[in-house]
């Protein structure tokens, strides 16, 4: 791949939920996507990315739990309705975490490895012509969501992604120019 071709790919990722949630995706290409995640950089090479594969009833599972800490919140009612169903939009969904770290600063340092991980996958995905969506997880909802996907309590989940075909392309996302300073 030359490196025109890599700046289209990633150009043309676009987060879209118009996944038809009948689709298949393999369990293949789905280690291609969680492996591609695994290959980010990562400060003192700590392997924090955590990831559950959440398919079939599972999804109903996710979406109850996370409800269900949003109502304890006192989320509207109707935020919370909605999150019962929400993961069956996509036939795979993964729940990414990272592990703590030794120290205050490592935690931080491994969030970003998986957050670069996160993007590896929705490239790979991109690059699999599968449609993707990097959701944030509800506030007050980590603690069920590890439980409900056998992680440790202290892993953080940074994304909950939504994986399948399209059935309507994404509307397009146009970024400003990038703001640089040359220092010669
Ligand atoms: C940390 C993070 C959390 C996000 N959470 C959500 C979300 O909860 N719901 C959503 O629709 N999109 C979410 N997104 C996707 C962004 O809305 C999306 O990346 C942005 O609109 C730019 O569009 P693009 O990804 O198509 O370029 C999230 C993205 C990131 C990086």
């Amino acid at each position: 791949m030359n490196p025109d071709e890599l700046a289209n790919l990633i150009a043309s990722r676009r987060s879209n939920i118009f996944i038809d949630p009948e689709s298949v995706v393999s369990d293949i290409q789905i280690e291609q996507m969680l492996n591609a995640a695994q290959w980010a950089p990562n400060h003192k090479r700590t392997w924090p990315l955590r990831v559950a594969v959440v398919r079939g009833e599972s999804r109903h599972g996710l979406g109850e739990v996370i409800a269900g800490a949003m109502a304890f919140r006192g989320d509207d009612e109707k935020k919370v309705t909605k999150t019962r169903t929400k993961y069956l939009r996509a036939p795979v969904i993964f729940v990414v975490a990272s592990a703590v770290g030794e120290t205050a600063n490592e935690t931080e340092e491994n969030k970003y490895a998986v957050a670069a991980g996160i993007q590896n996958l929705l490239l790979t995905a991109e690059a699999m012509g599968l449609a993707a969506l990097w959701s944030s997880p509800a506030k007050g909802a980590n603690d069920v969501i590890t439980s409900f996907c056998s992680m440790d309590n202290t892993d953080h989940v940074l994304g909950i992604v939504y994986v399948g075909t399209a059935k309507k392309e994404a509307p397009p996302a146009p970024r400003p120019p990038v703001r640089i300073t040359y220092l010669n």
